[in-house]
């Protein structure tokens, strides 16, 4: 077991962990955060996106232990209170989720690339959010949702 202080969602967690658990069990079966999902656990989906420091990086493909001494953001700690982040609102207005299982990554993923390019074009937007698969295959409206995010200043939170 190993000790770990890691904040999460604005809350420093201190807990003893198995050295070989992954951050996104961590975050789960630790902590309750269930809004990060598992879809492939061989970090090709990107279902289980969270930021670290601010970057995204697929839960599953990280352990618990190297999140030790940094900050997490999952989904469930995006919005500000009741009012959602521009991201958020942005795929709930373009209506860029079917079964809403890829959305807490493809949500996370568009936060981080958009901070990293605040006006992206449309092909720049496909290329950024890559390493995210919807099995739905609703790109077209996730890409419009990170569009319109982008109007909406949606990299700067
Ligand atoms: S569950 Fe992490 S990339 Fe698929
Ligand atoms: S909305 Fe179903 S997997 Fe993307």
């Amino acid at each position: 077991m190993a000790k770990i202080s890691v904040k999460v969602d604005g809350v420093t967690y201190s807990d003893d962990v198995e050295a070989r658990m992954l951050l996104v069990h961590y975050l789960r079966e630790s902590l309750g955060k269930v809004g990060t999902v598992v879809g492939c656990d061989t970090s090709n989906c990107g279902a289980c996106t969270v930021h670290l420091d601010g970057r995204s990086v697929k839960s599953c493909n990280m352990l618990a232990v190297q999140a030790d001494g940094h900050e997490v953001t999952t989904i469930e700690g995006l919005a500000d209170g009741d009012t959602l982040h521009p991201v958020q609102q942005a795929f709930h207005d373009c209506h860029a989720l079917q079964c809403g299982y890829c959305t807490p990554g493809m949500i996370m993923q568009a936060t981080s690339f958009l901070k990293d390019n605040p006006t992206p074009t449309e092909h720049e937007v496909r290329v950024g959010m890559e390493g995210n698969l919807c099995r739905c295959t609703g790109y077209h409206n996730i890409v419009r949702a990170v569009l319109a995010a982008a109007g909406e200043g949606g990299g700067s939170q």
